[in-house]
């Protein structure tokens, strides 16, 4: 396996060649037209995809499982199947990066506080991920390949029994990389939501640039969006552009294929060992079970990671999966700590390349926030310079900004921006020394999987995760131990203050938990907006671009990288293992 494939095929992105008919939209320049960066149809360079079976969830759906008194429609998915152990717990919101949006009730640490009157919201920009989609090309080759071997081991005899009979009925029939209809849903809603929240930004008569890629899932997703935000013809308000998501173009958007070291070094084994250790780890009971009830097959660790994949992705393309209800509540906590292992290592701080994959968009953001020109030199992010140094393209104007980009992107968003407080990642010792696994026991609390860590990437990047970051203006410096009956909010004989109040997934993230100099407590999470761009000055130093993506450095194992930066030259491994 090439290391393309690897980073590539992290689910992120199935972008390959445009068939030679394809018509190419973008840049037709001569030397006096400005290009038309605005037209998306025909698409190019929208990676290949397929379309899946139509659902049938009223002749499917096989609720109200048993006690018609806990009956709960589907809305629209079906997700009440009874679950081992779940007891009033969703195994929905732990399935990492494939679990359908959520807000969660148990935020980031802080409560949410109402802005005090006499002060104004008057920006946001918002960085959100796609909706639910079908597997990505690799992945939906594994998986049609693995409900092959089924259909054959079926014909030759396999007999699968109690709740894996439904295998003898079942076919894989799940598209390829297009957002499900839930996944359009997510996008619309999350329009509607936004418009109800910030509405009031948008300024009648103004058209504002959004940005998204060319690749399908995500310019379906930023105009299924636009269109709950304003309504079907949002293009009467918005510019939309589609920048190339393409191996060596440039964009903040999916940097990473403009960082040679992402798509060239070989990251082998780098996140696929402690993988591959965690999944023998908590599936194996499970894997023990399921193969006492095959006959003529022998059911294995990826048979049973392969089940739980498709209960999410079925779950979102048909309504319902019967993969789901195999697993107990623990075994999805396991699921989705494998996705953390993953993205961590792939995208966050115990990536090499963590801060450079996300320093493009900071910068943008900052050039934003300030009003100012794009200064960033090309050696040193994945800018789209062309396309960032004119106003057209990227205006610092407005005072609202949507931005459409992969998870990984958003990962790496806030690796980038320093937030520590999600460099916790618990990385039990077995996963990266070479002990053999412990004997396997669930009852050993040592190796639960681990809960309540700030890494986690259901909480972070489900399908239609989003990051809002808002701008307040406030006429005084707000008292930074407000409660929520505080009548007087303001510290008196105080000057006009900006604050910055960053959400994910509608929940505030507390900015004192990563820089605690600079943003000082606050009980509403908040920062001052000075403080918090004196932080971000450093950013870019930090994210050491040009050493990440095309230095060259040791990789180091599993843990080693700490701090999204690589092991530097004299072997410091600042956040890392020692
Ligand atoms: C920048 O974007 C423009 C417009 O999509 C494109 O024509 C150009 O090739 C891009 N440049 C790079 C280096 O990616
Ligand atoms: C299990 O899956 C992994 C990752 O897809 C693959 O590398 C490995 O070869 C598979 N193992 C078996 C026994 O099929
Ligand atoms: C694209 O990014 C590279 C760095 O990877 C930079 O050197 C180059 O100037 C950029 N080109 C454009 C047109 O933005
Ligand atoms: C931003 O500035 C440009 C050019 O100066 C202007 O055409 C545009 O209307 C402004 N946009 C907003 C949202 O004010
Ligand atoms: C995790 O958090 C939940 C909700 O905040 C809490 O009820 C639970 O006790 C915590 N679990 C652990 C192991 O800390
Ligand atoms: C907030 O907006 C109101 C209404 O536009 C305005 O009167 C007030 O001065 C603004 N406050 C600040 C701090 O900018
Ligand atoms: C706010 O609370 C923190 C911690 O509880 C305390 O250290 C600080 O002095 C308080 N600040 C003010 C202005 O009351």
């Amino acid at each position: 396996m090439t290391t393309t494939i690897t980073w590539l095929g992290l689910s992120l992105l199935a972008a390959s060649c445009v068939a030679a008919n394809d018509q190419y939209v973008m840049g037709v320049p001569t030397p006096t037209t400005e290009p038309d960066w605005f037209k998306t149809r025909p698409q190019s360079f929208q990676g290949y995809t397929a379309t899946g079976a139509a659902p049938f969830l009223a002749q499917t759906n096989p609720a109200p499982f048993g006690d018609p008194a806990t009956y709960t429609v589907n809305d629209p998915l079906e997700t009440s199947q009874p679950i081992h152990g779940a007891k009033d717990r969703n195994i929905f919101h732990h399935m990492g990066n494939l679990s359908p949006y959520y807000p969660r009730a148990d935020g980031f640490g802080v409560d949410e506080y109402a802005r005090p009157k006499g002060s104004n919201i008057t920006q946001m920009h918002l960085l959100h991920r796609h909706g639910s989609r079908y597997p990505s090309k690799e992945e939906s080759d594994r998986l049609a390949d693995w409900a092959k071997n089924f259909a054959n081991a079926i014909a030759h005899g396999a007999v699968f029994n109690d709740e894996l009979s439904f295998l003898h009925d079942w076919s894989y029939t799940l598209g390829v990389a297009i957002l499900t209809t839930r996944g359009r849903q997510d996008l619309f809603d999350s329009g509607v939501l936004n418009f109800f929240n910030y509405g009031h930004l948008y300024t009648e008569g103004t058209k504002i640039v959004a940005r998204t890629t060319t690749q399908d899932r995500m310019l379906k997703s930023a105009e299924n969006f636009l269109s709950g935000f304003f309504h079907l013809d949002w293009d009467q308000h918005v510019n939309l552009l589609a920048m190339i998501e393409e191996k060596n173009y440039n964009t903040s958007l999916q940097s990473i294929n403009a960082c040679p070291n992402a798509m060239h070094m070989s990251f082998g084994d780098y996140v696929d060992v402690p993988l591959k250790k965690w999944k023998n780890h908590y599936l194996s009971h499970r894997t023990k079970h399921l193969n006492h009830l095959s006959h003529k097959y022998t059911w294995t660790i990826n048979d049973s990671f392969n089940a739980q994949a498709l209960c999410a992705y079925e779950t979102v393309a048909l309504g319902y999966s019967p993969f789901c209800a195999l697993f107990a509540f623990s075994e999805w906590e396991g699921f989705s700590y494998a996705y953390d292992i993953t993205f961590a290592g792939y995208s966050g701080f115990q990536c090499p390349i963590g801060r450079a994959s996300g320093i493009t968009w900071v910068e943008e953001f900052l050039a934003r926030v300030e009003n100012r020109e794009f200064t960033t030199r090309g050696s040193s992010s994945a800018a789209n310079l062309t396309l960032n140094t004119n106003p057209v393209t990227f205006p610092t104007n407005q005072s609202l900004y949507f931005d459409f980009a992969h998870d990984n992107i958003l990962i790496s968003v806030l690796t980038a921006f320093g937030f520590r407080q999600f460099a916790d990642l618990p990385i039990p010792d077995f996963l990266t020394t070479t002990t053999t696994n412990p004997s396997p026991s669930p009852q050993n609390p040592q190796f639960q999987p681990p809960r309540n860590h700030s890494f986690q990437t259901s909480k972070l990047i489900p399908f239609g995760a989003r990051l809002n970051i808002e701008i307040i203006q406030s006429p005084h410096k707000i008292h930074p131990n407000r409660t929520h009956t505080t009548n007087h909010p303001y510290l008196d004989n105080t000057p006009e203050t900006k604050y910055i109040h960053f959400l994910v997934n509608q929940r505030t993230v507390p900015l004192h938990s990563s820089f605690p100099d600079d943003c000082l407590y606050r009980s509403d999470g908040w920062c001052e907006l000075d403080a918090f761009l004196a932080v971000q000055r450093g950013s870019l130093e930090k994210a050491k671009w040009d050493y990440s993506c095309v230095g060259e450095w040791e990789l180091g194992g599993f843990g080693d990288v700490g701090d999204g930066v690589p092991i530097d030259e004299w072997g410091n491994r600042e956040g890392g293992r020692e």
